[in-house]
């Protein structure tokens, strides 16, 4: 079963749409293996984001990262990866599907509700920034 790391982020947090956004990554298929409430530091946001370090709006997306609690994520399901960047649209809202959770919910290519990883590895590799394995439940 293929792994995929989602933070619902501090925009979705703030605008109380964890609930909403959870029940449609439900509905879709997704499986619940660990979850928790957090509020990264900067420098966890630094290393959470460590391969965009190059990029003109690192220091901007770690800040905002880190303003406030988020809620990372383990789904599995088949083709998890595929199936929720689907699911949540493109990076950015204004180019994002009708009916995607980032097209319905987000207001910029920053502020854009929730994070997808973007391979299986990266998945797996995300998955444990957050969460030891022991965290992690098994398929009921
Ligand atoms: P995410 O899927 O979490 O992966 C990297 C994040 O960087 C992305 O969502 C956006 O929040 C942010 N991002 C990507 N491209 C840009 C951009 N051009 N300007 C600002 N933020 C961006």
């Amino acid at each position: 079963m293929e792994r995929t790391l989602a933070i619902l982020k501090p925009d979705c947090v703030r605008k109380r749409k964890v609930g909403e956004v959870l029940r449609r990554i439900q509905e879709a298929g997704f499986r619940l293996r660990a979850m928790k409430m957090v509020t990264m530091s900067k420098t966890e946001a630094e290393g959470f984001y460590a391969v965009h370090e190059d990029k003109p709006f690192f220091d901007d997306l770690t800040d905002f990262m880190s303003s406030g609690p988020c809620v990372p994520i383990v789904l599995e399901k088949e083709n998890a990866i595929a199936d929720f960047r689907a699911l949540i649209g493109a990076t950015d809202p204004e180019e994002a599907e009708n009916g995607t959770i980032r097209s319905d919910f987000a207001d910029s290519i920053q502020e854009n509700i929730v994070h997808g990883s973007d391979s299986p590895s990266n998945g797996e590799k995300e998955a444990a920034y957050f969460f030891p394995e022991h965290e992690i439940v098994a398929n009921q």
